[in-house]
Formats: C-alpha cells, structure tokens, sequence
C-alpha cells in the first residue's frame, strides 16, 4: 500500500492533532476553544453543526444585507472607522479578487507590489490587467522583501497615467509595514485608487487604540519614553487610518474568526460601492458559511466588550517575550531598522548556533510548539489573539533549551548556517504569453513564465507570468522540489508552464 493509501483522511489527522495539545504559534489568531469558552461561547461552539444553516427566513443574506449579517457589518464599520465593511467567506483572497476586478477594467495597468499574494497575480488574469511591478526594498541579510517605497509607487503613477490603482501588502508576512500615508498621498495626487492588501495586520486597529490610551493614561508606558519599551511594543498604524482607498483584513490569521473568515473595508467616498458589490456576489459562493459568518460576529463581539482588555494582554505578552528573548544567547530578532515593524511576529533567527530555520522549527515542533513560516534563516511566529502567557513562556523555554543544546556551535562560527534565500529579481518582464506550454523544470530557462512560481509558504511568487525564468531561478524550483517544498505552479511530474 502507498503512503498516501495508509492515511486515514482530515478528520483522523486533526483528531491526532488536537491530543497534541500543541501551542500554535500560526494561523488561525484565536488559536483553539479556550479563546471562545473565555468569553461565553463555549456552548455554542459545542453545538456547531446545528448552527450550520442556510439562509432560512429571518437569516439575512450576504450579498443583499438588511438585518443581523447587516448587524454584523456594522459592528465592524463600528469596530474600523470604515465606511462600509464587507464580510468575507472567502478570505483576503476573495476581498483581493474583488477590489481589483471592481477597480481595474479589462486591458487597463494596475500597479503592483512585486511581493503581493497570489490571489493578486489571479485578479490579473482574471481582470485580463496589465501588471506594473514595483519592487519592494530587499532585506539583503535575509533574502526577503521590505517595505515598498513611496518614490518608486510615485515615479510609476508619473510613467503609467493609464494605471487604475496601486495594491501592496503591508504589513507583509514576516509584519514589515510600507508607509501607507506617504503612498497614499502619491497615489490620489494621480486620481487613482489605493488597495492595501492588510491580511495580516487586522489586529493594528485596535493596537494602535491601545497604545493611544495608554499614552493617555501613561499607566503602561513610561511617558518618559522608556525606548526599551515602546521599541517592543509600539504597532505601526492600520491603513484605515492611513488614507487607504480599501483595506481587506484576514481577521482570521491574528484576531479570533475562522479561517478564510475576513472583512473587507471601504475607507473612502471613492469607490463605485455597487460594483464592488456585484464582483463580491461573483467570486463568493452563493451559499457563504453561517459559521463562517457567526465567526466573525464573535469576534466583533468580543473586541467590542472585552478589546482593551485583550489588547493590552497581548501587548504586554509581547513585551514579556521581547524581553527574555533578548537573554537567550544565540537567538536574533529579526527586525529591519528602516521599517515599522508589526511586533507581534516574532522573526527568530538562531543561525548564529549553526540553525536554520527549517532546523529550529524542526527543533521547535519536537517540543509541541508548532510556528507559521520558514524562510531561510527566520521562522516566524505568528502571535494571535488567542495567545496566552503560557503559550509565550513554553516557546521561551524551548527556545532556551535550544539554545543550551546547540551552545557549543557559537564557537565555530564558520559552521553556521549560510542558507540564505536567493534574490532573483528584478527578472526581465517581455509580456504575458498567450499561448503555453507545459516544459520540464530543466528545460525551462530562458522561457517565459505563463503561470506564476510560488513557494508556499509564503505564497509570493518568484516568478510571474511575463518574466523571464533565468538558470538560477529554474535551478533553486528544482532544488526546492527535492526537498518536498510545495511550489505552486509546478506538476506532480517537475514540469511548469510557459510561453509557446
Ligand atoms: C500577503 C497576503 N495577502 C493575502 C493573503 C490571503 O489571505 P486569506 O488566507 O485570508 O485568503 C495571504 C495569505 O496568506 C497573504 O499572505
């Protein structure tokens, strides 16, 4: 019998899974039950499967709100400040796919972070857009994209006239932030609108009211300015806030929904609201989750009555764990110092004891504490919610016992782990093929990309459709592949598809 026919299938797998009693340092934000039994809804969460329905009378529908999905909705532009507040059941990705097809027509630029997800690279497609790609600062040390700087945003709108809107991600998986109002400011001087792909920054709203309350009240932070203390904890402000035309929130990655849970948020007055609309009915299923929905009502809920609370746990969890961390000899945050950082990922890099990051969290997991990315040298660990102190004291004293494993490595520093993350672009762009072909990964450089090349994890990929794919960058999918990385956009059988 082959492996795959030795599996029992999903529900065996996450039964095996929740006796781990793991600590999850990754999606989703709420991390588990207990999040919901704090707050009362234990109970109902009990009985999930009867609160799975339809739109039966009384039940409202997504795509025509009028009562409790409006009520819901509502909360959120409550919650955000918005205009108007979109709930998704299809995640950010379905928000994405939505704003562009909504803002970009057919044939029209849309000027793009090179580093955004995947479901951007599909609204291209779909929206048969032309891609104008601005590249994102490199964080050289790490292989990984930075912020996206406003001059670039700004000389493209000067040499594209003919874009429609800009769409960055900020912050971006490892929590780097763009400077929004800067970009913003660009970007409506061009008459043209600002999406802000804000996955996984839903939790800077209520950060930012936390840290302006407790500035207020100077009963957390030492007015005197402690840097110590702000450095930790001090969250850059949410794109709402920032003149962002749209911003689309994954509540579920760092606030307590369910997964592919999100709400997208209308900021501005100039967005066509029934054309956005229109494309949320076509890119949704037309029979949109009530628990999905019901999700994210708990969870404006709960921010609504028990926010500042939560927030300021959170914080000060963050603070606690900036603070031991720094004892841990051998570990290093990751933490550009020309960016805002969203701190609460945690970007550990134990390289300097010879780990990579696929060995920490190798060593991590051996431990029950299971993390979110790897790239290169960092593993990211991606707080929630839901996180308690506990969760951040058993991720200290695995990282401490680590750390004391591997000790002896500080001393022979030419053994330490090299491993970083290739930088690949600019790659040439020509135009995006017509016609494909599918061509063996050895067969492949000098071709033109036809489908994107996404490692995932992260999901941004390294190669888009109308680049060129180059020997280095054929040579590194491959490698990839022999480890047994997921790489989107190439077959079972090695093979990725380019131009004819
Ligand atoms: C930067 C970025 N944008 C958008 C998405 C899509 O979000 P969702 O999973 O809510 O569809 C992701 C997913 O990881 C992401 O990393």
């Amino acid at each position: 019998m082959s492996n795959r026919e030795d599996k029992k299938g999903i529900v065996d797998f996450l039964r095996q899974h929740m006796e781990k009693k793991t600590v999850a340092f990754h999606m989703p934000g709420h991390k588990g039950a207990a999040f919901y039994e704090e707050f009362g809804y234990g109970g109902f969460l009990a009985a999930l499967a009867d609160a799975d329905i339809t739109e039966i009378p009384g039940a409202d529908n997504l795509f025509q709100a009028e009562d409790v999905i409006l009520a819901t909705m509502k909360k959120y532009e409550r919650l955000y400040g918005a205009k108007k507040s979109y709930l998704l059941v299809n995640g950010t990705s379905g928000g994405i796919l939505a704003s562009i097809l909504s803002t970009v027509p057919k044939g029209r630029k849309l000027i793009m972070a090179r580093n955004c997800h995947k479901s951007v690279f599909n609204a291209l497609a779909l929206a048969h857009a032309e891609p104008v790609y601005v590249y994102p600062e490199l964080i050289s040390e790490y292989g990984i994209s930075g912020a996206v700087p406003p001059d670039e945003i700004k000389r493209l709108l000067e040499q594209n006239p003919e874009a429609e809107a800009v769409i960055l991600p900020s912050p971006n998986y490892y929590g780097i932030c763009s400077d929004i109002s800067a970009i913003a400011e660009a970007v409506h001087q061009a008459g043209k609108i600002l999406i802000v792909d804000q996955a996984h920054g839903a939790h800077l709203k209520f950060f930012a009211e936390e840290n302006t309350a407790m500035v207020k009240t100077c009963s957390h932070f030492d007015c005197t300015g402690s840097p110590a203390v702000k450095k930790a904890v001090k969250l850059p402000r949410p794109a709402e806030e920032q003149g962002a035309d749209i911003t689309i929130n994954s509540i579920h990655k760092t606030l307590g929904s369910f997964t592919q849970s999100a709400v997208l948020n209308v900021n501005t007055d100039r967005i066509d609201l029934d054309a956005l609309e229109d494309k949320l009915q076509m890119i949704e299923s037309s029979s949109p989750s009530y628990l999905l929905m019901a999700s994210l009502d708990m969870n404006a809920e709960i921010i609504l009555q028990h926010g500042k609370e939560l927030f300021a746990r959170w914080q000060e969890n963050l603070e606690f764990f900036y603070k031991e961390a720094e004892k841990i000899s051998g570990l290093k945050i990751m933490r550009p110092k020309s960016s805002e950082m969203d701190s609460t990922k945690l970007n550990l890099d134990m390289s300097r004891l010879g780990l990579s990051g696929d060995m920490l969290e190798e060593a991590l997991m051996k431990k029950g504490i299971y993390c979110e990315l790897v790239t290169g040298n960092i593993l990211m660990c991606m707080s929630g919610i839901g996180n308690t102190r506990e969760d951040y004291e058993r991720l200290l004293l695995a990282l401490r016992e680590v750390a004391n494993d591997n000790n002896e490595k500080l001393f022979f520093a030419d053994k330490r782990y090299k491993g970083k993350c290739p930088d690949f672009g600019p790659l040439e762009f020509c135009r995006i093929p017509v016609e494909k072909v599918r061509v063996k990964i050895d067969d492949a450089a000098g071709r033109i990309c036809a489908a994107s090349i996404i490692p995932y994890p992260p999901g941004i990929p390294i190669a888009c459709p109308g680049e060129r794919i180059t020997e280095e960058l054929a040579v590194y999918v491959k490698k990839l592949r022999e480890r047994g990385e997921k790489v989107i956009g190439v077959t079972e059988n090695g093979e990725i598809t380019v131009g004819k």
